[in-house]
């Protein structure tokens, strides 16, 4: 659809839709199927989905007569009993073929070293008695990509509940939750007491999980320091200094996998992932799960050295935010952005535990908007 100031005419019907004079005086063009299939009466207001199906039209829609009444566009369309009203303010919103507006679209705050006396906390009984509160929550976590839970009971259960603030425990192919202590018979790196290189995690999942939570219920050995950082941060930087090193790690797939005696997970991701406006979302990065590179060898040639400088750059201290996780507290990141890892500790020196699980971006997203936004139906 295009804006015009061709005509200064309330409406002209044209061919396939027709034109009208919106608030402010420019006119703009709407496609006659556009038009019929969202009037409002289109929308159930119980269900508020799509009730009407453009499908069964069995001609195309054309209006039999169409003006401006008290600001909005009226429609009596040919060969049906059917007058549709649409608000000019609502027509223009869409008038120029943009995407609509997404509340939880919100500009990414990039951090570095130095963030972790700034990082966003909530105690968690504040977050489960105020709503108002989780938003806050959800939005650190969308600007920032991360935040601290405190208070948080000695129970599963507590984990669980905070999940539901957000969306539901999403699975992966290490179950529900994981249990984040040294094993006797390791099938992960985690499960050791050994230094965890940085990563995102499980990347060889088709969808990697969006949001992780790590819950500490006890932390007294000596060592274990983690480390976190923000993968937007390093990529942006990247961006600057290296920018055909950029383009290859945000266009190119690689092939990343997991696998045992009962599996044999395995997809291809890009190493920087970016938004619908060309910025950086978010990193993925594993070094001990990224497969053997398939790419065409020449392709490497270029591929690995774009790879190695930016990996190296994800361990400068410019942005590796050190510190102790402590029990009663549960880190919330999201997995797409934050690059986290942790030092080595001593088993015998006390008791770690961390208990992990998943949520879904989107499902943090929905219910940031559900909670600051109007909606379509409010
Ligand atoms: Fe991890």
């Amino acid at each position: 659809m295009n804006l015009t100031t061709s005509s200064t005419a309330p409406v002209t019907l044209t061919d396939t839709g027709l034109e009208v004079l919106l608030p402010g005086g420019c006119s703009a063009y709407f496609n006659n199927y556009w038009l019929r299939d969202n009037c409002p009466t289109s929308f159930d207001s119980q269900t508020r989905e799509r009730v009407f199906d453009i499908f069964h039209l069995d001609t195309a829609p054309r209006p039999r007569r169409a003006e401006v009444v008290d600001g909005a566009l009226e429609i009596a369309w040919e060969g049906e009993n059917h007058t549709s009203r649409y608000p000019l303010d609502w027509l223009a919103s869409y008038a120029e073929g943009k995407r609509r507006q997404d509340p939880s679209d919100l500009p990414r705050r990039a951090w570095y070293a130095d963030h972790y006396p700034n990082v966003a906390r909530f105690p968690q009984a504040d977050l489960m008695a105020d709503k108002a509160k989780v938003a806050e929550w959800l939005k650190a976590l969308i600007v920032e990509g991360v935040a601290l839970v405190t208070d948080m009971p000695d129970s599963d259960e507590g984990l669980t509940e905070l999940v539901k603030l957000m969306g539901h425990v999403r699975p992966t192919f290490f179950g529900e939750y994981f249990d984040v202590m040294t094993h006797i018979e390791p099938t992960n790196l985690a499960y050791t007491a050994k230094a965890l290189e940085l990563h995102t995690d499980t990347p060889a999942e088709d969808m990697a999980p969006g949001v992780q939570f790590l819950h500490c219920r006890a932390n007294s050995v000596e060592g274990g320091q983690n480390l976190f950082l923000d993968g937007v941060a390093v990529a942006n930087d990247f961006r600057e200094l290296y920018p055909e090193d950029f383009k290859l790690l945000a266009e190119t797939e690689v092939p990343f996998y997991c696998e045992h005696d009962t599996y044999d997970v395995r997809s291809r991701q890009r190493v920087i992932e970016l938004d619908a406006h060309g910025e950086v979302s978010g990193v993925t990065i594993s070094q001990h799960m990224a497969d053997v590179f398939d790419l065409p060898q020449d392709v490497l040639d270029r591929y690995y050295p774009a790879f190695c400088r930016f990996g190296r750059m994800l361990q400068s201290d410019k942005y590796l935010m050190r510190f102790r996780i402590n029990a009663g507290e549960c880190i919330v990141f999201d997995n797409h952005r934050i690059v986290h890892g942790r030092e080595a500790y001593s088993a015998t020196s006390g008791a770690r535990y961390l208990r992990g699980t998943y949520a879904d971006r989107g499902e943090m997203r929905s219910t940031y908007r559900a909670l600051t936004s109007e909606g379509r139906f409010k």
